[in-house]
């Protein structure tokens, strides 16, 4: 098996186990987390990404990989490492829980980016895989309302490899784009939300 099919297995593993040492959502506290990550999950901290409305099998994938530094961020690196099994699944079940809410306010949009963004969109099929509304399922992340400044850092990152993830998609999707391209698509996919009343897949149904 390889590592990337390795790191899927015990994340599965993770997320399917049951038993009765399992914590249940209830026993974790929240408040350390939103203080980087905000209120009921909805990020006001610049490149911090808004939980709410993630599927929590996205984020057990994710909690997994900080913590077995498969994916490096000093600060989260540090919150993940002392985290048991039964934690991480406390934590991705109550991040499951918490509703989506309309992104924070950020840069306005701004037509032309609009334009240009949701073409990229449509051309490398981005919502094949993160859903029609860009809502994410299982362990696929949920991209509508995430803050713009933290979408395009994570689009660089996983174009330069940086970011390795628990499959390549990404860093397959994104071959040959260049950082003009990837900032217009955060700037699409920043604005492009159900809940802010810009449906994503409007262009692809008016084909
Ligand atoms: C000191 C600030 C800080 C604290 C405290 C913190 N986080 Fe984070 N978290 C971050 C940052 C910054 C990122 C983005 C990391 C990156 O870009 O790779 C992140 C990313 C994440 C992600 C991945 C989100 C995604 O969309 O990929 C999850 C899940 C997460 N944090 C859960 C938690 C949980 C659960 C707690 C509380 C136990 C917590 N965080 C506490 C700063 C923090
Ligand atoms: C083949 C399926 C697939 C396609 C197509 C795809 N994605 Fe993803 N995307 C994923 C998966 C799976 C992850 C989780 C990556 C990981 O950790 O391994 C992800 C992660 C992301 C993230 C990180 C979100 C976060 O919270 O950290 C962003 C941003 C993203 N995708 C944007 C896009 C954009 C923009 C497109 C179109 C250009 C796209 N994706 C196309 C499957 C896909």
């Amino acid at each position: 098996m390889t590592v990337r099919g390795a790191l899927v297995a015990a994340a599965t593993m993770l997320a399917v186990a049951t038993g009765a040492q399992v914590a249940s959502a209830a026993e974790v506290d929240f408040a350390p987390c939103a203080s980087c990550h905000g209120e009921n999950g909805v990020s006001y901290n610049v490149d911090t990404p808004s939980l709410a409305g993630q599927p929590s099998f996205y984020a057990i994938t994710q909690l997994f990989l900080f913590r077995a530094g498969r994916r490096t961020n000093p600060l989260m690196t540090e919150m993940a490492r002392p985290m048991s099994d039964a934690d991480l699944r406390a934590y991705s079940e109550l991040i499951g829980r918490l509703p989506p809410a309309p992104p924070a306010p950020g840069v306005p949009a701004d037509p032309a980016r609009m334009k240009r963004g949701a073409a990229l969109a449509e051309q490398h099929r981005c919502t094949t895989c993160h859903g029609a509304d860009l809502a994410g399922a299982k362990q696929v992340p949920r991209l509508a309302g995430q803050r713009e400044e933290y979408l395009a850092r994570a689009l660089a990152e996983f174009r330069s490899g940086a970011r390795i993830g628990y499959t390549p998609a990404m860093n397959e999707t994104l071959t040959g784009l260049g950082a003009p391209e990837l900032g217009d698509l955060a700037h699409y996919i920043a604005h492009a939300s159900t809940l802010t009343g810009v449906a994503p897949a409007a262009s692809a149904a008016s084909r």
